[in-house]
């Protein structure tokens, strides 16, 4: 059953929470514990369907994954070379992430591994995945256009491959270098542009080898030194700054408004959206900044503010990939005209997100211009939008929290379908929305 829901006008948001833990950061959590001979612990692991979809492809494959009444995920890994065949095909649900970087690991395993997913999962593209996977070794049965349900026939041993990255894509890079953990020799990524780095940090925490340079081009040279030995961690995971940039942007946009965002991942590669709002005259301040579990983490205290319309650089979309849908939302609220190009993977996620919030927003009254990149918008100047329409999410968990957010900042408000996607990343949204004011 869909659940439908209707977000109207907000009164000033106020008070203080926290967002559930960073989904990048709990996926390879689960999967590098999984690979560790002994017991990890993962506190502050999101607990959204696509990490549990990550949690019980790793159990299939022979680990043991509980978790504690202290709320604390217990996992007991089989080493790196260790995962074992699974006795059925492995649904991932929605979770790109856990599809791609599985594939990774299974791809230098000598175990064979079907994966299925939902409808808006088993239209994504996943060559970007088998080809340098096949390159190491791995033989893949795919669905028409590379697509689930898909065949994984593991190589063992699979070949250290070098391989420069054909897109920006954090998923491709971390496929290949789990895939090199159980190689032997040197895995070698090449990333033209930076993204986010969490498989690199994890991977060095956990004791594998590795090594990142720049070359002489800039792009980042990441070397993996493969038959790794992983040791048993205790991994706190930082709030998701993907989901916080929602309650950020509500914060900004709702008038009076002032609220505290706790323990937000700050990884640089992850923030670019904070950049943005701040040049476009958001208030946002960081408080208490610090390392926990490796990564930088702050506490966020965001304001309601006057934004004015910008135009990205291309350059920064890769630290802000999933946020753009929300920009979208502010940007049709500030003054003046944004352009936001450079953005055709976002054509290539859950959903086509380019297409479906240039439609979804015109349906509610803003003004907007579809390109083949991006969106050129041309904001209220701080007017509310008219609203009064439902949204299709496809699916789609960021779709569904965008124009919740545009729903607070309309005047006849904006039903949303189904709310139910939001469960993949953030199941806690709405109960954080009522506890800052919002109806
Ligand atoms: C992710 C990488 C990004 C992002 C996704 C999570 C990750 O995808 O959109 O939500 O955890 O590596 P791409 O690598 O396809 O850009």
């Amino acid at each position: 059953m869909a659940r439908k829901r209707t977000f109207h006008a907000a009164q000033a948001l106020r008070g203080t929470v926290r967002v559930p833990g960073d989904k990048s950061i709990s996926h390879r959590a689960l999967m590098l514990s999984a690979l560790a001979v002994g017991e990890s612990q993962i506190e502050g692991l999101l607990e959204g369907e696509d990490v549990l979809a990550t949690a019980a492809a790793m159990r299939a494959m022979g680990a043991e994954i509980t978790r504690g009444e202290d709320d604390v995920w217990r996992v007991h890994g089989v080493g790196v070379g260790g995962l074992i065949q699974p006795g059925a095909a492995l649904d991932m649900g929605n979770s790109g992430t856990s599809t791609r970087l599985l594939m990774g690991l299974v791809a230098s395993h000598a175990i064979t591994a079907t994966f299925t997913g939902d409808a808006s999962l088993s239209k994504r593209p996943m060559a970007r995945v088998t080809a340098p996977l096949s390159l190491m070794g791995a033989k893949f049965t795919c669905s028409p256009g590379g697509r689930l349900p898909l065949k994984v026939e593991g190589a063992c041993p699979a070949v250290p491959i070098e391989y420069r990255l054909p897109v920006a894509s954090a998923q491709v890079k971390s496929a290949v270098l789990l895939a090199g953990l159980n190689t032997p020799g040197i895995t070698r990524v090449i990333e033209p542009q930076a993204t986010r780095d969490h498989s690199e940090r994890m991977l060095a925490g956990f004791g594998a080898r590795l090594e990142v340079e720049t070359g002489a081009d800039g792009a980042r040279i990441i070397s993996l030194h493969g038959e790794a030995e992983l040791q048993p961690q205790q991994i706190i995971v930082p709030g998701d700054p993907s989901s916080a940039a929602f309650l950020i942007v509500a914060a900004l946009l709702v008038p009076g408004s002032c609220i505290t965002i706790e323990n937000v991942g700050m990884n640089a590669t992850r923030t670019g959206l904070i950049a943005v709002l701040r040049a476009m005259g958001g208030q946002i301040e960081e408080l208490n900044p610090r390392i926990v579990g490796g990564e930088p983490v702050a506490d966020l205290r965001v304001c309601a503010s006057a934004l004015s319309g910008i135009e990205t650089d291309p350059a920064i979309v890769p630290s802000m990939v999933d946020e753009f849908p929300i920009l979208f939302v502010a940007a049709a609220l500030a003054q003046g005209r944004s352009i936001l190009r450079g953005l055709e993977e976002l054509r290539v996620k859950e959903s086509d997100r380019i297409s479906v919030m240039a439609q979804g927003l015109r349906s509610i009254g803003a003004h907007i211009d579809e390109v083949e990149d991006g969106l050129i918008i041309y904001g209220t100047g701080g007017e509310l939008l008219p609203g009064g329409a439902t949204i299709e999410t496809h699916l789609d968990h960021r779709i569904a929290m965008s124009f919740a957010v545009a729903g607070l900042v309309s005047k006849k408000g904006v039903t949303i379908d189904d709310m139910r996607p939001v469960q993949t990343s953030f199941p806690v949204f709405e109960g954080l929305l009522t506890q800052l004011g919002a109806q």
